[in-house]
């Protein structure tokens, strides 16, 4: 419990990073430097406190301890909930292309869904999709084969968020990308960081991880309600954040547009049931949260 408690106040310290930066590190790093020098509270300490709050507590006061945990980074107006799908075989060493990108926009104040990117990817190191992964995402080898390259499709995406004026220059709403886990870094960062493919933007690099959100929101429902035995260590995965929801499962697992669609629909779920607690960026590419913690650690 500690040291899980430790790990998610280690992540949530990384959440600001345009504020905790200094403006060159920020600069390097792609992230816009709102200020210097703000020291962030001290996270850990709130979340020590969470953990020691006794059993009949105020609901209300342990709701906001646990939001403080999450108050540091910022609140988008606009997420884009995102669930690549990926080249595969039945084994954890493949090395994945992405062959599929949805992004399903969500008004982050009312939960309302907004509108969707969606593209296939053609993968380009080994053009040959396995029959597991055909069977687990439903993407026939036509479909790919039709298809634009990542650096293509990557663009495609910038220039419709760009469109909604929700990134660039002109951008006139905050937004970030939502996962429901490791999309962003185990599967974008790797791949252009072994093509040698240049983001278009650094909202690929810091993300609402949506799993991790939930986590912390039914960990503070069950203290509220003096469960004695939290659920912090059940599986979260988007199953199972539907199935806490009473959401049905829409579509095919493992379909990128569907899992997408789903994810914007816990994240709705998230909204109506914490209407006070929004979601804000909680985690980013490991070598930001170490650039960020090294700058941290010389103050
Ligand atoms: C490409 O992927 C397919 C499906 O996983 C596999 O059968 C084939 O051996 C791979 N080709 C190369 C050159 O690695």
């Amino acid at each position: 419990m500690v040291q899980g408690a430790a790990a998610l106040a280690l992540l949530l310290a990384a959440a600001d990073l345009g504020a905790s930066l200094t403006p060159a590190a920020a600069r390097l790093a792609g992230v816009k430097a709102r200020g210097s020098g703000r020291r962030r509270p001290r996270l850990s300490a709130n979340l020590t406190n969470a953990e020691t709050s006794r059993r009949g507590r105020a609901a209300v006061a342990d709701e906001a301890r646990f939001r403080a945990v999450e108050s540091d980074g910022p609140a988008p107006d606009v997420l884009g909930c995102l669930d690549f799908e990926c080249t595969c075989e039945n084994s954890w060493d493949y090395v994945h292309e992405i062959i599929e990108v949805p992004v399903v926009l969500v008004d982050a104040a009312s939960g309302d869904v907004l509108d969707a990117f969606h593209a296939y990817v053609k993968p380009t190191e080994n053009a040959t999709l396995s029959a597991f992964c055909t069977d687990l995402t439903g993407i026939a080898q036509a479909t790919v084969d039709a298809a634009k390259t990542l650096p293509e499709v990557l663009a495609d995406l910038d220039a419709w968020l760009r469109e909604k004026g929700l990134v660039g220059d002109g951008a006139d709403a905050t937004f970030a990308l939502a996962t429901d886990g490791w999309d962003l870094a185990h599967f974008l960062d790797n791949e252009c960081a072994r093509k040698g493919l240049a983001k278009p933007g650094a909202y690929l690099d810091s993300w609402v991880d949506v799993s991790q959100a939930f986590a912390l929101r039914r960990r503070a429902k069950d203290r509220a309600n003096g469960r004695k035995k939290g659920r912090s260590s059940r599986r979260v995965n988007l199953p199972s954040m539907l199935r806490h929801h009473r959401l049905p499962l829409e579509g095919r697992l493992h379909s990128g547009i569907d899992d997408a669609t789903n994810l914007a629909r816990v994240v709705g779920a998230l909204r109506e049931n914490h209407p006070d607690w929004p979601l804000r960026t909680n985690d980013a590419l490991p070598r930001l949260k170490e650039a960020n913690d090294a700058w941290l650690s010389e103050l």
